[in-house]
């Protein structure tokens, strides 16, 4: 008899799990342990708007935080705050754009004016982009969006919050890094993103040592996937990875136990593979690089890129 096709994709989800369980990063799933370390303290999460950031304010507001949602998107965010409130949690919206320092500076001195300071910041936003350097030197205005989401804007947040989280005594800072910062060789086409998230991920690490001292924890998680709209192009979807929420959790370790580092078990012989044969394989990477191109999504990014650049700079009426 021919399986139907609910029992394939429930098979399908099992083994998925499975897989996850096993070679992911660990998850947290004891809610009481999440509650001990966040119930009752400021929990500021950048790009709450969406995936990872919107999962997790929603577990650690159930877990009796108040949250913090921070994200471009305010109508989503106060969607999101206007829910948590309803079921009895506590969360708060705030627009900012973390490309302008001007706003990253005013959003702080508004957090700490209504809220006193932050015990967990949570540096989730992000911006990844796919692309060949040659279109990239077209683009220079992607390159200073890719610094100041993924680098230069958590870098100041961090910077105007850390006087309050010294206060707190026990604050704790979660970074969402990538898996790819533990790749060697470095993947091709991901120069922007790579090197953005490696620069605030070695800031931040340079500064752990710093303020370990006062009692700040620094967490770094190197992500693997993620199911969420950053990477919603066919085939990376049909490879295993993380739900939002199922990434929520990986968080709630995060908070919970505090471990310098976190990443996919799998990784750690990836990454040693990766340290030993880096010469043969970059030559593999660059010929596999050289017959690939662009992807469709990339594609697709780039024209859309460019037309707005266009009618940005050839407003319809000026004639020029
Ligand atoms: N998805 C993956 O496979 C994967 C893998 C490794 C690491 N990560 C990392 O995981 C984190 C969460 O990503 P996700 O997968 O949940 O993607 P997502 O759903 O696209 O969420 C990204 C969030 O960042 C916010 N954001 C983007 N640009 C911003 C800006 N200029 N200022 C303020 N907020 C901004 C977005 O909100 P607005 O658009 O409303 O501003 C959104 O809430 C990111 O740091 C990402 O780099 C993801």
């Amino acid at each position: 008899m021919p399986l139907s096709k609910e029992y394939i994709l429930a098979l399908k989800e099992l083994a998925t799990g499975a897989v996850l369980r096993a070679m992911g990063p660990p998850m947290e799933n004891d809610l009481e342990r999440l509650r001990r370390s966040v119930e009752g303290r400021i929990v500021l999460i950048t790009g709450a708007s969406f995936g990872q950031g919107e999962a997790t304010a929603r577990l650690f507001a159930a877990a009796g935080a108040t949250v913090l949602l921070a994200a471009r998107t305010k109508a989503r965010l106060d969607e999101i705050a206007a829910e948590i409130t309803a079921v009895g949690g506590s969360a708060f919206s705030y627009s900012v754009d973390l490309i302008d320092v001007d706003a990253v500076d005013a959003f702080a001195r508004q957090v700490l004016q209504e809220h006193g300071g932050v015990d967990i910041l949570v540096h989730n936003a992000g911006k990844s982009l796919r692309r060949s350097v040659y279109r990239s030197a077209e683009r220079l205005r992607d390159m200073d969006a890719m610094v100041g989401v993924n680098f230069t804007g958590p870098m100041r947040l961090t910077l105007a919050l850390l006087p309050s989280m010294k206060v707190s005594r026990g604050a704790h800072i979660i970074n969402i890094a990538t898996a790819g910062l533990w790749m060697a060789p470095v993947a091709p086409r991901w120069s922007f993103y790579i090197a953005c998230k490696a620069g605030f991920d070695t800031w931040l690490r340079s500064i752990a040592l710093e303020v370990r001292g006062d009692g700040i924890d620094v967490t770094t998680i190197y992500a693997g996937h993620i199911k969420s709209r950053m990477v919603a192009t066919r085939w990376v979807s049909r490879t295993p990875g993380h739900t939002p929420e199922q990434a929520a959790h990986i968080l709630a370790y995060a908070a919970s136990r505090r471990p310098r580092a976190m990443a996919p078990r799998s990784l750690s012989v990836v990454r040693v593979l990766g340290v030993i044969f880096e010469a043969p394989l970059g030559h593999v990477i660059s010929y596999l690089d050289s017959r690939g191109g662009e992807t469709t999504a990339s594609e697709a990014a780039y024209v859309r890129a460019m037309a707005k650049e266009f009618a940005d700079t050839h407003p319809i009426g000026t004639g020029s």
